[in-house]
């Protein structure tokens, strides 16, 4: 068990909210700062600005040890100060690190020595910059380290508490130390560092996984074209120790609010220092592709696609999370109701509302299939996995499925009577639907 100290988080986001709530689970006093007041009212009376599996049993196990203030100076106390803000992308694609100067100008001034922290995402120099600003405001008292997160969303709580490793880079090694005691009761490898590094593991890690994912998918579009299977592909390479089995199911692309962010960050940071990052620029386009294909896929089997029905299956950017940012959902349906369909959608908690204008969001999977030309399993929640049954098949006026996410078994969704297509997953062409009026002209003709 740690040495309990006081932390201070600067921000109530989902960064600031599982780290505060994490290390009090781990013994220490946390006093959250945010600047939004309502927020600090919901939080205060149990409510939660967002969805994250086990973060409110976290909070609620945890009330005590936890206070939420919308006052800066309450932050003298801490003996650590965490920076969760957010770094949000500006027109240019670097990242925007206002709200990490917002909280400097926020920060208390104490005699004693206090480490801060940065958690939020940042370009690598960053640390050194704001070491010359903590020095030009004469806090010569206030240490710096950076300490990514390595949080995914569904998954944080966990992440955070069984982590496959902590980062710390610092520019004095006493701050490292203090920064490392505060995960004491963690077993993970702790690589320390200096700044720079430190930032450039968080950009390149995430940068690293992405390109898993570009690669997988190019790969699903050439088994496509050549009739191998991905999933089976990707089984195979898992099995090599070198290379692992993660982060290689291939989809409809990435979304969040990390990976396309942070890859446009890096590339521009490598851009804004005269390098041009070809591989990273290859990942972000071939997932921009991979998110049109499936309306491609539709095309194959609908023909067009004006006054088309079809049900968008899951909107969040992945299971586990009410996050819209940057879904593939969005590109989608926006894509859809472009072409001339109509847009029926589905999803357990994420509600898009004006982000989705134009489509009609239902309650069940059922009544979202109800009289569409074609279902597309966009989110991998578990609740889709029994799509292919025979209530479905009655609701749908055809039973096409495209399966955005390899959800499905493709025999058992063709044994049920559905025309089936995943990705990267070899189709029969007897699958291909004729159009409607193609159907009624048939009709018409055998008359
Ligand atoms: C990601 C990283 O996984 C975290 O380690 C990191 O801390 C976080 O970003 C961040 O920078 O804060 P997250 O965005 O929550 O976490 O989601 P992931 O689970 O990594 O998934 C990202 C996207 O990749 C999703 O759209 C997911 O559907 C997609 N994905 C993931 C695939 O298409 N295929 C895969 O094999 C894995």
């Amino acid at each position: 068990m740690a040495e309990s100290r006081t932390i201070g988080i600067f921000g109530a986001g989902w960064v600031g909210l599982v780290t505060g709530g994490c290390f009090a689970e781990l013994g220490h006093q946390v006093i959250v700062r945010d600047v939004v007041p309502e927020r600090i009212d919901a939080l205060e009376t149990g409510r939660m600005p967002f969805h994250e599996p086990g973060l409110p049993e976290v909070l609620e196990r945890n009330r005590a040890r936890i206070r939420y203030t919308l006052d800066a100076r309450e932050l003298t106390e801490a003996d650590a100060l965490f920076i969760c803000v957010q770094t949000p992308p500006t027109y240019s694609g670097d990242a925007d690190l206002s709200y990490v100067w917002t909280a400097l100008d926020d920060l208390p001034r104490v005699e004693r020595r206090q480490v801060l922290v940065m958690k939020s995402t940042v370009p690598v120099g960053t640390g050194e910059k704001v070491r010359a600003a903590l020095e030009g405001r004469g806090l010569i008292n206030v240490g710096y380290v950076s300490n990514p997160e390595f949080l995914s969303e569904g998954r944080a709580v966990q992440d955070f508490l069984d982590p496959d490793r902590i980062v710390i880079g610092a520019f004095a090694d006493e701050d490292a130390s203090a920064v490392e005691a505060l995960y004491g009761g963690i077993e993970t490898p702790v690589v320390r560092t200096d700044v720079a590094s430190a930032e450039m593991i968080k950009l390149a890690a995430n940068a690293f996984l992405m390109t898993r994912i570009s690669f997988i998918n190019e790969i699903a579009n050439v088994c496509e074209a050549v009739g191998a299977d991905v999933v089976e592909v990707a089984r195979g390479i898992g099995y090599d120790h070198r290379l692992g089995p993660h982060f290689l199911r291939a989809g409809i692309g990435y979304g969040g609010s990390c990976f396309p962010k942070d890859s446009l960050a890096l590339k521009q940071l490598a851009s804004n220092s005269g390098y041009h990052f070809q591989l990273l620029a290859a990942v972000i386009e071939v997932n921009e592709l991979q998110k049109r294909r499936v309306i491609q896929k539709l095309q194959k089997h609908i023909g067009k696609l004006r006054g088309k029905k079809v049900a968008l299956l899951g909107l969040a950017f992945k299971a586990g999370t009410d996050d819209l940012r940057e879904a593939p959902s969005l590109v989608l349906a926006s894509r859809l109701l472009a072409e001339g369909a109509e847009v029926r959608a589905w999803d357990p908690v994420a509600r898009p509302g004006e982000l989705m204008k134009g489509a009609v969001l239902y309650d069940t999977v059922l009544e979202a299939v109800r009289g569409a030309d074609a279902a597309v399993i966009v989110t991998e929640w578990d609740e889709l996995r029994g799509l292919a049954s025979k209530d479905v098949h009655e609701a749908m006026a055809r039973p096409l499925i495209i399966d955005g996410r390899n959800l499905l078994d493709p025999a058992q969704a063709r044994a049920a009577g559905f025309a089936y297509e995943g990705i990267g997953r070899p189709t029969s062409p007897t699958e291909v639907l004729p159009e409607t009026h193609e159907r009624d002209l048939e009709a018409e003709l055998n008359r």
